[in-house]
């Protein structure tokens, strides 16, 4: 089967690495006019040389968030959605106590607020269009505890989870389908390079032991499972 996204407007929250880069790239590849927003100026650059239309917005304001899906709308819908950006906002585990309202804040806001921003406001438009997809880039840390030690993290996946089944079935009559997809450990920066490293050779084993393939996954399995497109069954 050949894939096309010709024609299609794709939307990528979060994409100056890693799976959202990896997506942007891909979705682009098969046709789509592809959108992506990030807070990392030079990564935003360098994407939009390849002709995949970039902008530099922090999506910890929403307003900032609601306003850039405002302009893509202004001149035609929004076909997919991908609530990409998230992490862990550079931290690192460590115990409850020690944890401040901000870190805290900042992890939900980037991985729930910004999911919820943009899914708000790209919904009028599906809607009206009858046709739209969503998809959540959640976790493993929405199922389970997070390998990341960072609890606000694995609450917020764990939210995003929730957001996901809530706005598939608020927003399935409207033939606009919401997905999540939840990867594992997969090497995407420095970051994650390092949370396994600090693992050491036992942990290491533990993790791969874990998955059924025995290996970690990679950026283009889960822009694989983004690219899984279907035309939605319309109401009569
Ligand atoms: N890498 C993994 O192992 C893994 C595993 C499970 C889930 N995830 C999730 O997948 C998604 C992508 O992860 P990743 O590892 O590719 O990259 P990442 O988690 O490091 O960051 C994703 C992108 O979000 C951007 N971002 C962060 N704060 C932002 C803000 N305030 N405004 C705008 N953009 C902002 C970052 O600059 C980055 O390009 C995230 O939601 C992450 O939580 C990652």
């Amino acid at each position: 089967m050949k894939l096309s996204f010709a024609g299609k407007r794709v939307v990528i929250s979060g994409g100056a690495i890693g799976f959202g880069r990896e997506m942007a790239q891909q979705f682009y590849a098969l046709g789509a006019d592809v959108y992506v927003c990030d807070i990392q100026a030079a990564a935003m650059a360098d994407l939009a040389e390849s002709g995949i239309k970039t902008a530099v917005v922090d999506l910890l304001d929403r307003q900032a968030a609601t306003a850039w899906i405002g302009d893509i709308t202004a001149s035609a819908a929004i076909d997919v959605l991908i609530n990409n950006a998230g992490g862990v906002a550079g931290q690192q585990g460590k115990a409850l106590e020690e944890v401040s309202d901000v870190e805290w804040d900042n992890v939900v806001e980037i991985n729930l607020g910004a999911a919820f921003a943009l899914s708000r406001a790209v919904a009028p438009s599906m809607k009206r269009h009858q046709q739209g997809r969503i998809i959540n880039i959640c976790s493993g840390a929405a199922l389970k505890a997070s390998l990341t030690g960072v609890q606000a993290y694995c609450a917020a996946k764990h939210a995003v989870l929730g957001l996901t089944r809530q706005l598939a079935h608020e927003l399935g009559p409207h033939c606009i389908q919401v997905n999540a997809i939840a990867p594992g450990f997969v090497f995407t920066n420095e970051a994650t390079q390092q949370q396994w490293n600090n693992f050491g050779p036992e942990r290491q084993q533990q993790v791969l032991n874990n998955i059924a393939l025995r290996r970690l996954g990679t950026v283009q399995d889960i822009a694989h499972a983004a690219l899984f497109w279907r035309q939605i069954w319309r109401h009569s």
